[in-house]
């Protein structure tokens, strides 16, 4: 059984329990972060911390935890469940008032919530899908437009992947006006004649922490990078694609919408572009 994090608390997962009214459960009052474990050491923890409180001043949400603290609660956890390759799951939310209220509650009241939890996922890094790429389908982007905060609002990212796996694929990228913005739960890139392209920053796409890891890697080894909005349309005609986050690192995208990219197997970048990424993060990894 595992040993989660809540409230302070280091508890067996079936103890750890949290109030109905917690804003978390009724109204995704909440942020999270998805942090990986790779021989038992934490990839970009700092730029997952900055994320965090980034998300959190943007929904005005009190921190109850220093940054310092989160490191120790990431490493007793990694410890505790004897993780090796995995996920680190943090959840903030704006705590648990007496009532339903649509009104933010006084943090002074209410403090937040605070839970972690621990994921193992053996061969996570090995993952034999990254030989063989995935598959996707677009689907309209239809959330809200503060996709770069990284709150717990979830079902249509959810859905989308129903979506995909009925259509037989793996994954989906949504579009909005015929750009596409990003994948479910990942960064989205497409790569025509070596170069490297990837949607800007902005209110539109979550920051990703694994985009800005690789972006950087991928400058740092003389490729070229350009970001800017991309279509669906000419994402089917581009050579290879791919996708970043911190549970896939770097995934390469065979097929979309059930037109293959070269050849429908992996081409050349995004599988170097995964190992210089495992490489790179692995020896700045604490
Ligand atoms: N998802 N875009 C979206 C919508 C995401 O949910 C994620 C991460 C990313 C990639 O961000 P990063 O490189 O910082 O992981 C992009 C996490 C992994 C999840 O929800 O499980």
């Amino acid at each position: 059984m595992r040993t989660v994090y809540l409230n302070g608390e280091y508890l067996p997962e079936n103890e750890a329990r949290v109030s109905i009214f917690d804003r978390g459960f009724l109204m995704a009052d909440g942020v999270y972060e998805v942090t990986s474990v790779l021989g038992g050491k934490l990839i970009d923890f700092d730029g997952h911390a900055v994320r965090l409180q980034r998300s959190l001043d943007a929904l005005d949400m009190a921190n109850p935890i220093s940054t310092e603290d989160l490191l120790a609660v990431h490493r007793e956890l990694v410890q505790r469940n004897d993780i090796d390759e995995g996920m680190i799951y943090l959840q903030i939310t704006r705590g648990a008032p007496e009532d339903r209220d649509f009104v933010f509650p006084d943090p002074d009241q209410t403090p937040p919530t605070i839970v972690l939890f621990t994921q193992s996922k053996p061969g996570l890094a090995a993952n034999p899908v990254a030989q063989k790429g995935l598959k996707v389908i677009s689907i309209e982007d239809i959330r809200w437009g503060r996709r770069d905060i990284k709150t717990v609002q979830l079902l249509y990212p959810s859905m989308g992947k129903m979506m995909a796996k009925k259509a037989g694929a793996d994954d989906a990228w949504m579009t909005e006006n015929g750009f596409v913005t990003e994948g479910t739960s990942n960064n989205a890139y497409i790569v025509k004649d070596g170069k490297i392209i990837t949607r800007a920053l902005s209110n539109d796409i979550l920051h990703g922490i694994t985009r800005a890891a690789v972006l950087r890697f991928a400058a740092e080894a003389q490729m070229e990078v350009e970001e800017r909005n991309f279509t669906i349309e000419e994402a089917k005609t581009a050579d290879e694609a791919f996708i970043t986050s911190a549970s896939t690192f770097v995934m390469p995208v065979v097929q979309i919408d059930g037109v293959p990219l070269g050849g429908g197997v992996p081409g050349r970048v995004a599988p170097r572009l995964r190992e210089i990424y495992l490489e790179e993060s692995l020896k700045k990894a604490i």
